[in-house]
């Protein structure tokens, strides 16, 4: 059976992770979660106390950063790795998701991080999310998703989500960063959030989880077949 890679792209807390989870578990395929990635390299430079305006301090210390992702059974959880330290918790806190965006729009970085992202396709087998999936990392994707919700439903699904895991944060909070991810994502210069002219829209502001995976299983099941 022939495998196929499956993009998903949006905005922040639009839901992407969770359905692109369920996608991989379903059809047993590994999943990568690209902004994991951003994330990691940006605890990176702020763990060095490296100033974020000196892109030429920050692209020397590309080679010194290893990230990888994996998933643990026994937590039944898709953890990340920055120079093989467990960093999962620490880069979802708000500190991390204030500089993120900033980091992510520089080019060397982002030629870093997707040489590193390319790799994952070698074997087919892959679902993953972020903003430049099926624009820029695989271009040729079999199957993309582009997903979109209501700002305010994603700020709330953002700070439950941050709640549970124990994170301090205010909901006013979680609402700014969003907004202020959402236009730097979108405006700036290389690889900006946009849906691939190929890309599904899926909007699932009123969808419950499993219907929203029903929908993309029944896609994702199509193209599998088309390549069998
Ligand atoms: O998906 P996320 O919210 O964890 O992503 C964190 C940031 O990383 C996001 O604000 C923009 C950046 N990012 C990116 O530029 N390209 C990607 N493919 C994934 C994330």
């Amino acid at each position: 059976m022939q495998s196929i890679i499956i993009a998903i792209d949006g905005p922040s807390s639009s839901g992407k992770s969770t359905l692109a989870k369920q996608l991989a578990a379903t059809l047993k395929y590994n999943y990568v979660d690209s902004g994991a990635f951003y994330r990691a390299a940006t605890l990176y430079f702020h763990e060095l106390g490296l100033d974020l305006q000196q892109h030429q301090q920050l692209i020397a210390a590309l080679k010194d950063i290893h990230i990888s992702n994996s998933y643990n059974p026994s937590t039944d959880k898709w953890q990340t790795f920055l120079n093989g330290r467990n960093v999962e918790s620490e880069i979802r806190g708000i500190t991390i998701s204030n500089l993120v965006s900033e980091v992510s729009a520089i080019p060397e970085v982002r030629s870093f991080i997707v040489s590193k992202l390319r790799r994952y396709g070698n074997e087919k087998g892959i679902v993953m999310d972020g903003r430049d999936i099926g624009t820029v990392v695989f271009p040729d994707a079999e199957l993309k998703i582009y997903m979109t919700a209501d700002e305010k439903v994603r700020s709330e699904r953002r700070f439950r989500e941050l709640k549970s895991k124990g994170v301090e944060v205010t909901e006013s909070q979680i609402s700014e960063n969003l907004a202020g991810r959402d236009l730097l994502d979108k405006t700036r210069v290389m690889a900006p959030l946009r849906k691939a002219d190929d890309a599904i829209v899926l909007d699932n502001t009123n969808l419950t989880k499993q219907q929203q995976l029903e929908q993309v299983l029944k896609l994702a099941r199509l193209k599998i077949s088309e390549r069998n």
